[in-house]
Order: C-alpha cells, then structure tokens, then sequence
C-alpha cells in the first residue's frame, strides 16, 4: 500500500486542511461547571462528534482523526471507564446507518484486543461497522480507542522485525528506514494530518499520533468539547489557513513572488 510521508517529500496542501486531527477534551469540566456528573459531559461529546463530522463533510475535509480513548484513560475510575465503553457501544449501534448513508467511512484505531477482556462486543461491531463502509470515500472518520502514539510506533517496529525475521538475519543489515516502518502503522490508509485541534484549555499532544504530527499546524482552543461547533471548526481552519506550511523549506522557495530573499 502506499503511504504518505512530510518527511519523505513534500505534501501538495490546499485552502481547507485534508486530515484533521482532535483531541475532544474538557468534557468532565463542561459536565462540572453545571453541576453535572462527568458523563453527561461525555453524552455532550457525543452530540459533538456528530455535529462535527457533519461540519467536515459540508467544507471538504478528507480524514477526521478522533481521540475517543486514549491507552491511559483505563486509568480512570472503574464507573467513568465502563460508561465510555457503553457510550462507544451505543454509537456504534446506532449511527452506523447514517454513517453508511452519508458515504462516510469509518476506521477505528487502537490495540481493540484489550477491549476484549472488558467488552467482547465492541470488536464484533468495529470489525462490521468498517466492514460496511469500507468503499466510501465522502469522509473517512477514524475513532482512535484504546489508542498511544507510542504504542502505535512499536507495533510497527514488531511488525518490521518480525517481516525481516522471515527473510532470514541478513536482513537485519541494513538499517531500517522511514519507508519500512511506516507501511505499518495503523493509519497508513490516511495523509498525516494538516492540522491538529486540542479542545479543553490544554497544550499538549498527550501521546495522539506523535509520528503523524511531524508537520502537522497545531490549533488550542480553551472551549470544551461539548461546547465546540461548526463556527468553532471555521475559526480553526481559518486560522491553519494564515499558516505558511514549509516542510522545511524556506519562505521564498513556498512564495517565490513574496519578496523574502531566504
Ligand atoms: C476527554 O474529556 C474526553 C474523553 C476521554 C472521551 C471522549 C469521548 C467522547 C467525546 C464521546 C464519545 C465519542 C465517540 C466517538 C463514541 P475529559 O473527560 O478528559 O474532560 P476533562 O479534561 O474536563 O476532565
């Protein structure tokens, strides 16, 4: 399969960013600053999600990444944690019919084999939910669940290993190189994000797709997530939109009639 590279050569990039990235945090302080228990910030959240993902597919985005649950949320309290499995189940039961409709193709991310031992189902309908929708090409939504960028890093590097085991020890002589690894790594359908929204106040890529950032413009807003709409979305995009995207390069090599002589 090919595979996108910032680094190997330089993205084509236009007016509205292809991949968006998010990290949906501040549900549990939308929920708190109305008296609220922490899950009906969730249930918010959710209402979010389908408000955004209508967004993106009006303006033209190509690949909407979602930070649904991350490889530390099992951290959270046993109740928090459960809840968020059932709201996942829920979804996935109940949009998958619009999701198909709207030509939206949906990816989920992320070691789902732990989920077994908590919720043997959420496989199941992840496996058939990408199953059906696999041709569309109107939006690709990814659900990162049970996601870690390092995790996603290593997997791929055992996975390398592994192919290069089976083509015997001399394999191992060459050193492995960007083009090796990244056919492995569980968004390798998908070009690396252009623009990367964190929700909630925070500054921080809180181990999301720490690979595919290498070049990605970074977007902070202090709105929680459940409160993040459309109008939101435009602020953000406007905002990528006054970016200089270089890749490296210098100004005067992106706008040659810019007048910047470097
Ligand atoms: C971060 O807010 C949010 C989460 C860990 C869960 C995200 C889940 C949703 C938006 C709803 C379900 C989505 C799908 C795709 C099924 P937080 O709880 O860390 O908020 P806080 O920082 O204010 O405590």
């Amino acid at each position: 399969m090919a595979f996108f590279s910032s680094t190997l050569t330089t993205p084509q990039t236009g007016e509205v960013p292809r991949h968006i990235a998010i990290v949906m945090d501040g549900n549990g302080r939308w929920a708190a600053h109305r008296k609220l228990p922490r899950v009906a910030g969730h249930v918010r959240g959710l209402d979010a999600v389908r408000n955004i993902v209508d967004a993106c597919v009006q303006r033209g985005v190509e690949y909407l990444t979602l930070f649904a649950f991350s490889s530390e949320n099992w951290r959270r309290p046993n109740e928090e944690v459960s809840f968020l499995m059932r709201l996942f189940i829920s979804a996935l039961e109940r949009e998958i019919d619009k999701l198909h409709e709207s030509e939206i193709r949906l990816r989920v991310i992320g070691a789902l084999d732990a989920f077994d031992a908590f919720e043997p189902r959420i496989q199941e309908l992840v496996r058939a939910a990408e199953a059906r929708t696999e041709t569309h090409q109107r939006l690709t939504l990814t659900i990162a669940a049970n996601y870690g960028g390092r995790w996603d890093i290593l997997q791929a590097a055992q996975k390398l290993a592994f192919e290069r085991l089976l083509l015997g020890p001399t394999a191992f002589a060459s050193p492995f190189k960007e083009a090796d690894l990244a056919p492995h790594l569980s968004m390798v359908y998908a070009p690396e994000p252009d623009l990367f929204i964190r929700t909630g106040g925070e500054k921080r890529i809180s181990n999301f797709l720490l690979w595919q950032l290498a070049y990605t413009e970074f977007y902070f807003t202090d709105k929680f997530w459940p409160d993040f709409d459309a109008e939101m979305l435009d602020l953000a995009i406007s905002e990528y939109q006054k970016r200089e995207r270089r890749f490296g390069r210098t100004s005067a090599q992106v706008r040659p009639n810019s007048g910047h002589l470097f």
